[in-house]
């Protein structure tokens, strides 16, 4: 079950509205509080005296929330919305995260969201009530599987559109949100309830639900396939490694390119052998982001249906301590041949991905890879929880990755993936060490060159750690307080463009 969002229709009951305010909206003609779509409710109502009573000012971050003839008018303030569009939308997607956050202490079942004109937002009206159905579903989101005293507020929100009312972009946005909130649940499941078979179950349901192909490598094939990276985390727990597989082919385009989406997926990372000590290990529950995102994201292609070809590959490990675990100074042999060192036990995630990324293109030879991961701690402290870090020496990939991620409110900034840091993973007994060093420091970079050992010359290739991005994002009233979905919106619109460039 979830909320839904659709369009206002003509006689519709309101039990409750969600209204954005401008700050100068205040004190001058309250353009958007007396459109059609309120102005009947607000009926001889001084909303001057009553915003001066509670001193709302329409600042950001601000709200009042006041009841006309029984009906609670939820304001939220968007301030002057004076800065550049993506962040005057990202101040509205706050707005409105913070309104629905306030409205369910009201309970109303049908709720009027008035939409402010989409001007200031520099999106097309498409996008823009995409976005808006996008943020109200990723708002509704709570993860309450292991409380009895479980929200079961579902409400249904129309939306004041005037420009233009296509039933469409709701929908799309919906399916969007809806994704995200099946990767953040994937996420906030705890380790015992979700390993790698319960992941690869989900991602079965997904492809038999939205219509993908779906297919497991098990632990032991992938050791036979000679995929030794990847074998020497898997084999240290007693729940079974597994690869899955999910694949989106157009209908009418035998020939398009394939894009490929590697998501790392280790359901608990305690660091094996190399223990992580307590305080370092709580929420490693979340190091399968990269998985559940890539999951989400073929979810949403799979509807969506882009005129280009979409693998998800994600490697499922759980990576624990055991008789049968990798040791530090153990030596393992990559798909490519690559012989691997193994300095750190808890720098597992590079060793999964590596064969993934080195079986996805051989497979498929896809035009592009894209690779996310909770990879290091050090990208984490580097852009705490506002930016996911993005590694590629592709300029174009960057601009474009940077740029969408401003667009969909899933922010990358770029590290520089530089020889210089080369020397950090050499090994003295092995071609490369899975660990970086305490000379040249930069573990997010150092990881990403590990990684880069495994993509073919030529190929095109980012990588993106979601490490400090993955949870708990404070101040993003519309994400509240466990998984994120980082990352899903910037695939998804990748993949969605990427034909439209060409
Ligand atoms: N899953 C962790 C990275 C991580 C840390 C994610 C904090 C989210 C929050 C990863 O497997 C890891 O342990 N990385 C090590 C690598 C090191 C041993 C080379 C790290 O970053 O400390
Ligand atoms: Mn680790
Ligand atoms: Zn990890």
């Amino acid at each position: 079950m979830s909320i839904s969002v659709s369009f206002q229709s003509a006689a519709q009951t309101i039990g409750a509205v969600l209204v954005p305010v401008m700050a100068s909206e205040i004190s001058t003609t309250f353009n958007s509080l007396t459109s059609d779509a309120i102005a009947p409710y607000l009926k001889g109502v001084d909303l001057a005296a009553v915003f001066k009573a509670m001193k709302f000012m329409g600042k950001a971050g601000q709200s009042c929330v006041h009841v006309v003839n029984g009906i609670p008018f939820v304001f939220v303030g968007l301030g002057d919305l004076d800065k550049k569009s993506v962040e005057n939308m990202e101040t509205l997607r706050r707005a409105l995260g913070s309104g629905y956050n306030h409205l369910q202490a009201t309970g109303a079942q049908e709720i009027l969201v008035c939409v402010p004109a989409p001007k200031p937002f520099g999106l097309s009206c498409d996008v823009y009530l995409e976005q808006i159905a996008t943020v109200l579903h990723l708002a509704s989101y709570h993860y309450s599987t292991f409380k009895k005293d479980k929200k079961l507020w579902e409400p249904s929100l129309f939306i004041t559109a005037t420009d233009v009312t296509k039933a469409e972009t709701l929908k799309t946005g919906s399916l969007v949100g809806e994704a995200m909130n099946m990767a953040r649940t994937l996420a906030d499941t705890p380790g015992n309830h979700m390993y790698p078979a319960v992941m690869a179950e989900k991602a079965a349901s997904i492809a038999k639900e939205f219509g993908l192909g779906y297919t497991v490598i098990e632990q032991e094939e992938a050791r036979a396939m000679g995929m030794g990276c990847f074998y020497s985390v898997a084999k240290g727990s007693e729940h079974e490694g597994k690869i899955v597989m999910l694949e989106y082919a157009p209908v009418n385009n035998a020939n398009a390119p394939v894009i490929a989406l590697v998501g790392k997926g280790v359901c608990f990372d305690t660091g094996g052998i190399s223990l992580k000590p307590s305080n370092y290990m709580t929420g490693m529950k979340y190091d399968m982001s990269g998985a559940a995102a890539v999951f989400a994201a073929l979810q949403i292609i799979a509807q969506i249906k882009p005129n280009v070809r979409v693998v998800g590959i994600a490697p499922l490990v759980e990576n624990m301590p055991s008789g049968r675990a990798s040791k530090q100074d153990d030596v393992v042999t990559a798909m490519n041949g690559l012989h691997v060192e193994i300095e750190n036990t808890d720098a597992e995630g590079r060793l999964i991905l590596s064969d993934a990324l080195c079986y996805v293109q051989k497979k498929f030879d896809p035009a592009v890879v894209i690779d996310i991961a909770t990879l290091t701690g050090s990208c984490a402290a580097t852009f705490g929880p506002f930016y996911a870090g993005l590694m590629t020496r592709d300029e174009e990939l960057a601009k474009e990755l940077t740029d969408i991620g401003f667009f969909v409110g899933d922010k990358v900034w770029p590290l520089p993936l530089s020889d210089e840091y080369k020397p950090a993973i050499e090994s003295t007994v092995a071609d490369i060490s899975n660990s970086g060093s305490q000379t040249y420091k930069a573990g997010a970079i150092t990881a990403a060159l590990f990684l880069e050992h495994f993509i073919d010359k030529g190929r095109r290739w980012a990588h993106l750690d979601i490490a400090g991005t993955d949870s708990k994002i404070p101040g993003t009233t519309y994400l509240g307080k466990g998984a994120t979905g980082t990352g899903v919106r910037v695939m998804v619109e990748f993949v969605r463009r990427y034909m439209a460039n060409k």
